[in-house]
């Protein structure tokens, strides 16, 4: 193009950056336009970069030329920048003349997941990993899956270990997460590998270990040669994965009509150190995983042959659990509305603001 196609074109590419440049409504973006157009690949840009088609006398010319459109350019972004910034400081004066000291400041959200449940989940975690399903069944049970069908006959003695709430209904508050074991055992057979976490209710004593209400999670699993150390080497997996240190167990006997050999597994407390404290009753070991292989009966009584299958199942104290996870001395703060720290000071470093 001569010279003069030039200059139209040199007007033109000012006129597109002045609408350009009017509208933009931030630095920022003006900073950004202001890069393209300017650049060397901008408008202007490839301009210079065409110079060499020009006879050597014009180049100096073509030159000047287009250095002026890009000065004028830069400054019609100064112009503007200037009204952006004004107008921003202005937006600002506005806000604190509006401020209104006398407001409440913002609140921060306190809310937080339970102990409970935050450990709950965890555990949840852990047994996917390992093909477990999560199930669950209902906190207001049958008669039937709560006892007898864990072998605990209505005449049985063993019923007097469990401190039930009956309900006029003729149904009960079920006292174990163990009811699960036979609804899983009926829905999916055997093979089976479940766990089922949930409340559950005792007309209990209250200490700084027992509630009404408390979590367990139940384990079933069936399948051919399943044994007792298969069952000691998940409890002591589960328990150092949550507890996020190597955790020790001790296995003692224990009787539960529901399974045979019955265990009871029990960790070191976290509260004392194993020294012994109100929490572990002074025994520096807190139950924690009651268990054991599965009674025939009960796998008969869900439809499984205890000559082709055998199981391991265990009630996890989950409440005790996160306790011990996070120092908590006294069950009974769990389920009050007082939400002042309940963290011992071990955990938190200072001293016990609340205790029930
Ligand atoms: N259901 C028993 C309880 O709550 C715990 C348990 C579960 C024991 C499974 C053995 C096997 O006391």
């Amino acid at each position: 193009m001569d010279i003069e196609q030039l200059k139209k074109e040199i007007a033109r590419i000012e006129a597109d950056a002045q609408t350009e440049i009017d509208r933009t409504e931030t630095v920022d973006a003006l900073r950004g336009l202001e890069t393209r157009l300017v650049g060397k690949k901008g408008p202007l840009g490839s301009l210079i970069g065409a110079i060499k088609e020009y006879p050597p006398e014009q180049r100096g010319q073509v030159g000047q030329t287009v250095n002026a459109a890009k000065g004028r350019v830069q400054a019609l972004v100064e112009t503007r920048l200037r009204q952006l910034r004004s107008a921003a400081s202005e937006a600002e004066a506005r806000k604190v003349a509006q401020f209104d000291p006398t407001l409440p400041g913002p609140v921060e959200p306190m809310g937080a997941v339970h102990p409970v449940t935050a450990v709950q989940w965890e555990i949840e975690r852990i047994f996917e990993r390992m093909g477990f399903t999560v199930e669950q069944g209902p906190e207001m049970e049958e008669e039937y899956n709560n006892f007898e069908a864990l072998n605990i006959p209505a005449t049985h003695p063993a019923r007097d270990m469990q401190d039930t709430f009956w309900l006029t209904n003729g149904k009960v508050l079920r006292t174990h997460t163990s009811p699960v074991q036979h609804r899983a055992m009926i829905k999916f057979g055997a093979p089976l590998r479940i766990i089922a976490p949930g409340r559950c209710f005792r007309y209990e004593t209250l200490d700084a270990s027992h509630e009404n209400t408390f979590h367990q999670v139940e384990g079933l699993m069936v399948d051919k040669n399943i044994s007792i150390p298969n069952l000691i080497a998940m409890a002591k997996t589960l328990l150092t994965e949550v507890m996020k240190r190597e955790v020790e167990v001790r296995v003692r006997p224990g009787f539960f009509p529901f399974v045979e050999p019955g265990i009871e597994i029990d960790m070191n407390c976290e509260i004392c150190g194993g020294s012994g404290c109100a929490t572990c009753k002074h025994s520096g070991w807190i139950e924690i995983l009651p268990a054991g292989m599965v009674h025939p009966n009960v796998l008969r009584a869900g439809r499984i042959d205890p000559e082709e299958y055998t199981g391991f199942a265990f009630g996890l104290g989950l409440t005790r659990l996160a306790m011990m996870k996070y120092g908590i001395r006294d069950i009974r703060v769990l389920n009050a509305g007082d939400i002042r720290p309940i963290v011992s000071p071990r955990r938190l470093g200072g001293p016990i603001v609340s205790e029930a």
